[in-house]
């Protein structure tokens, strides 16, 4: 045991830890925080049951009924803490520039004094985790080390199901490796002998803190997913994005599946969307009737690391191990491979419980049949449907979640936890329209899909912002996740792909997407889901030549006859009412990419001017 003693509470590293300035980290983390204990994690299925079972003491967890739901756990989170806090997110660079109009800002001097009497006593009565993970596959050339330290036991077993967590994350830092130092606490210190008086202590005041320059990430007064869960959204995003533009690679919001073909010639496809646009379902996609023979398998769910390589290829990591997904819609018609993913091992957040011992949410009465009878809602309080109809009350949030390793899904692909990564071969970029951008177009060059990306955009909901039908411009699906300024990122890709090109690579194809096109009657017009293999499909016989494709303002998109219909009726009519190219329309579209730019006319590349520009010609409005 290494064992330097502060305040008379020894730091007790294991032997194993031999990295200096983690230990050092450590100590003066200790001082700052005060916890009442140390536990540095190792990453074993007992410290996870453990861990699990004193959650379980603690009320914060309920154990499932084991024979619906092995080893499963619900997590019920207070009503203030069930969310992503964009509006407490903060990215502190020296300028402010750098963080950029779409992100909140504050000098690090001005943050530091204000989190350090926030953090002070912070852990008093609590147990301090000491959380080692990698993102990425342990040793890989892509893959970063985080060590989180957290207050939180919830957080603590939710990072061994969503990284690599434990042990082994030593032997790579090794005595003088790097990593992301994360601090995160609940905010709520104990008083000597003082008991929690809730299940889920968490604080009115909540901040989510990068500092971009000095690579630390410090989090406060949430235990809820991306808030908690460092390794998410904050460093393997934030942070890394911006590690990303300094050594010229990438970390984007994006699935990575692997796709093969009846004849066994596989492809590796990145795909980018906002939240909440069906990209778990999508990194699952079950092929449908009509595709006997062809695969899809999963790298991952929601986040990729793309390096370009010596040959000129760009490949790419899921620096995750784990999906934190959203519960409320999915069922096995939606999405039948992570329902699979569900069987066992599970921690829950924010579902509902049945009568049984087992969880349940909207969106699954589509596989039964019918709705339960009686529940106990994510609040705690009874739930009938009679409840349900008289007061709109949700058996479980909206937002509710499920944690699980990526080995549960049958789906994963062989080479997901390959060190070296898988070569991409096709990038998407989807957002939510429900008029004017088409279902597929392919972008004729880099830089126009870097204008594809840096446009798409989102309709809201009447519940998101109470005005339906706004659409929020999502640039990459990076709005909330990028660590510097938005109009340097997209510099960036178009740097990224110059250099690749003069060097004599052949980059990605990019592809923008659209699944959600409505009719007029209001109704959604592609089917989507397992569907979505038919655009997939075209893609792919796009790079191998096999589509000729037809030229729109908006890059090359399909003809009806490219597209294989077998085993879906979907007639030209329907077809051209998704492919269509509005002219009238696209000249409005026009005025919100205008809109757009003006916020982010700062270090606003020209190319997408120029991009923009003949666009506009090309459509003559
Ligand atoms: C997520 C998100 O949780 O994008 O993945 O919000
Ligand atoms: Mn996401």
């Amino acid at each position: 045991m290494n064992a330097p003693t502060l305040q008379g509470l020894p730091i007790q590293a294991p032997a194993y830890v031999k990295n200096a300035r983690l230990i050092a980290w450590v100590a003066d983390m200790v001082a700052l925080c005060k916890p009442a204990r140390i536990h540095w994690c190792d990453g074993s299925q007992q410290e996870y049951d453990t861990l699990c079972q004193q959650l379980v003491d603690a009320g914060t967890f309920k154990r499932l009924n084991p024979a619906k739901r092995a080893n499963s756990y619900l997590a019920c989170s207070d009503p203030s803490d069930v969310a992503r806090v964009e509006g407490r997110t903060y990215i502190c660079s020296e300028k402010q520039e750098d963080a950029g109009p779409t992100n909140n800002w504050m000098a690090p001097n001005e943050m530091r004094a204000t989190l350090q009497p926030l953090f002070d006593g912070c852990m008093a009565g609590r147990t301090m985790y000491v959380v080692p993970f990698s993102m990425g596959p342990l040793g890989s050339p892509i893959a970063q080390i985080g060590v989180e330290l957290s207050d939180s036991a919830y957080v603590a077993v939710n990072m061994k199901l969503m990284t690599r967590m434990g042990r082994a994350v030593y032997d790579v830092i090794g005595t003088d490796g790097s990593f992301v130092p994360c601090m995160h606490t609940v905010g709520v210190p104990l008083a000597v002998g003082e008991k929690d008086r809730t299940s889920w202590p968490c604080n009115e005041t909540k901040y989510i803190v990068h500092y971009p320059e000095t690579r630390e990430i410090w989090s406060y007064g949430s235990g809820y997913g991306g808030n908690a869960l460092l390794g998410k959204k904050c460093l393997a995003l934030r942070i890394a994005s911006t590690m990303g533009r300094d050594e010229g690679w990438l970390a984007e919001h994006m699935l990575i599946l692997g796709v093969e073909n009846p004849q066994g010639k596989k492809y590796h496809v990145a795909a980018a969307f906002p939240s909440a646009c069906g990209k778990t379902n999508f990194s699952m996609l079950v092929p449908p009737a009509g595709f006997e023979g062809w695969k899809v398998t999963t790298i991952g769910d929601d986040i990729a690391w793309i390096k370009p390589q010596a040959d000129g290829s760009l490949r790419a990591i899921n620096p995750e191990a784990g999906y934190f997904g959203v519960a409320p819609g999915t069922n096995m018609q939606t999405n039948p491979n992570c329902m699979l993913s569900l069987n066992r091992d599970v921690i829950f957040t924010n579902v509902a419980l049945t009568d049984d011992g087992d969880v349940w949410w909207e969106g699954l009465e589509k596989d039964t049949g019918s709705l339960p009878a009686h529940l106990i809602d994510w609040k705690g309080q009874d739930w009938t449907p009679a409840i349900a109809r008289e007061t709109g009350a949700k058996a479980a949030h909206p937002n509710a979640r499920f944690t699980t390793a990526a080995t549960n899904n049958p789906a994963l692909d062989a080479a997901w936890d390959d060190p070296a990564g898988v070569v991409i071969d096709a990038m998407i970029f989807g957002g939510r329209r429900s008029t004017t951008v088409p279902l597929v177009t392919e972008a004729r060059d880099w830089q126009e899909g870097v204008y594809m990306a840096a446009t798409m955009g989102s309709e809201t909901t009447a519940a998101a912002v109470g005005q339906q039908g706004v659409v929020r411009r999502d640039p990459f699906a990076m709005l909330p996740f990028a660590g510097y300024n938005m109009s340097d990122y997209f510099q960036h890709w178009l740097n990224m792909g110059k250099k690749l090109q003069a060097a004599g690579a052949t980059l990605p194809r990019i592809y923008c997407v659209n699944w959600f096109r409505k009719g007029a009657d209001g109704k959604f017009v592609w089917p989507g889901y397992g569907e979505n293999m038919r655009v997939l499909k075209w893609m792919l016989d796009r790079i191998e030549g096999k589509a000729q494709g037809q030229q729109t303002a908006f890059g090359i998109a399909p003809q009806y006859g490219e597209i294989n219909w077998q085993g879906l009726d979907f007639s030209q009519a329907q077809f051209n009412t998704v492919t269509d190219i509005d002219d009238a329309a696209w000249g409005e579209e026009l005025k919100l990419h205008d809109a757009h730019f003006d916020k982010l006319a700062h270090h606003l590349p020209p190319q997408l001017l120029a991009t923009r520009a003949a666009l506009q010609q090309r459509l003559g409005v």
